[in-house]
């Protein structure tokens, strides 16, 4: 018997800890490996040793770790080295060895799977028998070859849920307002398009929905402003946070530096303020900005009882995976039926996964780039379904906590 390491990487969602404790629990339950380790920080931690014994972890934290948002384990945003002969791996390997491990899971979304295809692909070149499996994970919901990806049902919960809410408190003044709501989401607008099920009748907020799918252009969006004030007074706008115009200029790029990451991503803040500022200049009308932030990645008062069900569900399938001996792959999640609702798991090729970005289909985007049409309301509307009770200490929730 060896032994099964997990470690999360990249943005954290709410469930992403589900996953984890799905793992835990039937790597723990096989009783197939003698050891279930967790990498501290992701696979940075782990080259420098950094692990810990999920067998550790008392039952109330393990059962408390499936509602709790954050990455337990602690996360990295670590681009592994392209060229196999960087001494990296030889590095990294020896760590595995150290440590008996005969397989590596990785909770992460593309950039997460591309340490696992590269892992994967170091493994083949040595003849080395350790099992790489990605479980996907991102609010973005932007992974290719998976239905959806577990955190995005949550978070677009979470978002459509505070646009309905916003909604009602802008109408408390009989006056003209604007509320512009920034979503989270750089290159694929899924989050923003969830925001269209906040509506509960035609007319309802949000009127305007862009997404970074297409070109956004300043002035038609304050003509459509103009247009839409002759039939209501409070206007919510729903913005993805990669917005961007025509020459790719990102409009949050307008207002700040923007800091980049490892994997070459620009960090992306702000565009609501922009065009919260080009309104209050323009049109003259009083105007908010709101900026959702982190918080739609770690709301755990919104969680979707689908989406928790289904980030455990792939963390088990994981272990069930590496059980069987497969390698190179990330787990991924169907529809069984097109009318009833239920998911079923696999596995596919973790090299058509990583470094590509799966968006909204532009025939899912309507009325000149301002809307979302019913086919995703009918894709997305499954995956936010159920909600979870969420342990209490004091009338706050109670959430695992890794000291
Ligand atoms: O992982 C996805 C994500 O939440 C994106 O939606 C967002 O742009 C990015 O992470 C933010 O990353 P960080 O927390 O590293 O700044």
């Amino acid at each position: 018997m060896k032994n099964i390491i997990v470690g999360q990487s990249g943005g954290p969602t709410a469930v992403i800890n589900a996953s984890l404790y799905g793992v835990a629990k039937a790597a723990l339950e096989s009783e197939k490996f003698n050891n279930v380790y967790g990498m501290l920080n992701g696979i940075e931690g782990f080259s420098n040793d950094r692990i810990m014994n999920l067998a550790d972890i008392s039952d109330e934290e393990l059962e408390a770790l499936r509602t709790t948002p954050g990455a337990y384990l602690g996360s990295c945003r670590y681009k592994l080295p392209e060229d196999l002969d960087d001494k990296f791996y030889p590095h990294i390997f020896k760590q595995f060895e150290k440590y008996d491990i005969s397989s590596f899971l990785y909770i992460g979304g593309n950039d997460s799977m591309d340490t696992v295809s590269k892992l994967s692909k170091y493994a083949e070149k040595i003849n080395s028998k350790i099992c790489f499996i990605g479980i996907p994970k991102t609010i973005d919901n932007d992974l290719t070859l998976t239905d959806h990806t577990p955190g995005f049902g949550s978070a677009a919960k979470f978002a459509a849920s505070i646009v309905k809410e916003i909604g009602r408190d802008t109408e408390v003044y009989d006056k003209n307002t604007v509320t512009i709501i920034e979503i989270m989401g750089r290159n694929a607008g899924w989050l923003t398009a969830a925001t269209v099920l906040a509506r509960q009748t035609k007319d309802d907020n949000p009127v305007l929905i862009y997404l970074p799918e297409t070109n956004f252009d300043e002035e038609e969006f304050l003509k459509s402003l103009t247009e839409n004030f002759k039939h209501k007074k409070q206007l919510i706008v729903c913005v993805s946070e990669g917005i961007h115009n025509d020459d790719g200029t990102f409009i949050c790029e307008k207002t700040a530096d923007m800091i980049i990451d490892n994997f070459g991503h620009k960090s992306m803040n702000g565009c609501a303020k922009y065009l919260e500022n080009l309104v209050k200049e323009r049109l003259g009308v009083k105007v908010r900005s709101v900026e959702l932030n982190v918080s739609q990645r770690c709301a755990a008062e919104y969680l979707s009882e689908t989406d928790v069900n289904e980030a455990e569900a792939s963390g088990r399938f994981a272990v069930t995976a590496a059980l069987a001996e497969k390698t190179g792959c990330m787990i991924a999640c169907f529809r069984k039926d097109q009318d009833i609702y239920e998911a079923a798991y696999g596995t596919v090729d973790v090299n058509e996964v990583c470094n590509k970005e799966k968006c909204v289909p532009l025939y899912w985007i309507t009325d000149n780039n301002t809307n979302i049409s019913q086919e995703f309301i009918n894709y997305a509307l499954p995956l936010i379904q159920g909600s979870v009770d969420i342990p209490k200490k004091n009338g706050l929730p109670y959430f695992a906590y890794r000291k």
